[in-house]
């Protein structure tokens, strides 16, 4: 018997267009999974709409009501206990992780950020690029640990900076990167492809 399909949790704050490209991928059976739960700290955020009409529990977790990064994150892990998730992937989570997530899921947590790691991390990082004058630029997935954007890298799609872009125009032409490595990252960790030696992570 083929193995159960891979436990996806999604993190999101906003607009949601990777948690689509997921969603689309596992409709499409490019990536073998199961959208278990989709989480956010933004009541309002589409994240959750698109969720509910793929059909996935989709759970608002209010951070005033649990002040403290590490308390809110134990009630997150208590969801993804809930929903037995393999796999938690951030998509425009705009909050940090704490060790009570990372220490919980140790090699399971990944994260999209749109330039090409360690190149401008952080926010804006498509306007950075822009500042910097950097000719290329691009979108990393890579494994979260404590530090914001710095896990070991398992993938990224470099685009050229054209002449006449803008912060918007770069992160468009981006974002269609992302949606492409994003499921392509995950259905890799779904076939146990994935090895990390120290920041390198190995694809078999
Ligand atoms: C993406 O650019 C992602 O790389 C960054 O936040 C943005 C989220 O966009 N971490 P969306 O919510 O997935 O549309």
């Amino acid at each position: 018997m083929p193995d159960a399909p891979l436990r996806l949790a999604v993190l999101a704050s906003g607009r949601g267009s990777n948690l689509q490209a997921i969603i689309d991928a596992i409709t499409e059976g490019r990536l073998r999974a199961v959208l278990a739960v989709v989480i956010s700290n933004k009541a309002e955020a589409p994240a959750l709409e698109r969720a509910r009409t793929h059909g996935a529990p989709a759970v608002f977790l209010d951070p005033k009501a649990t002040p403290g990064r590490d308390a809110y994150d134990a009630v997150i892990l208590e969801h993804l206990r809930k929903h037995d998730v393999g796999l938690v992937a951030l998509a425009g989570y705009m909050k940090i992780v704490s060790r009570v997530l990372i220490d919980a899921y140790a090699n399971r947590i990944m994260n999209i950020h749109p330039s090409l790691l360690p190149a401008f991390p952080g926010l804006a990082a498509q306007q950075q690029a822009l500042d910097w004058g950097a000719k290329m630029s691009g979108c990393t997935v890579h494994f979260v640990e404590e530090g914001v954007d710095t896990g070991p890298i398992i993938q990224q799609a470099a685009v050229p900076v054209l002449e006449g872009d803008t912060a918007a125009s770069l992160e468009a032409r981006i974002l269609a990167q992302e949606h492409r490595i994003y499921p392509e990252a995950i259905q890799l960790f779904a076939e146990g492809c994935l090895t990390i030696e120290g920041r390198r992570v190995h694809i078999r």
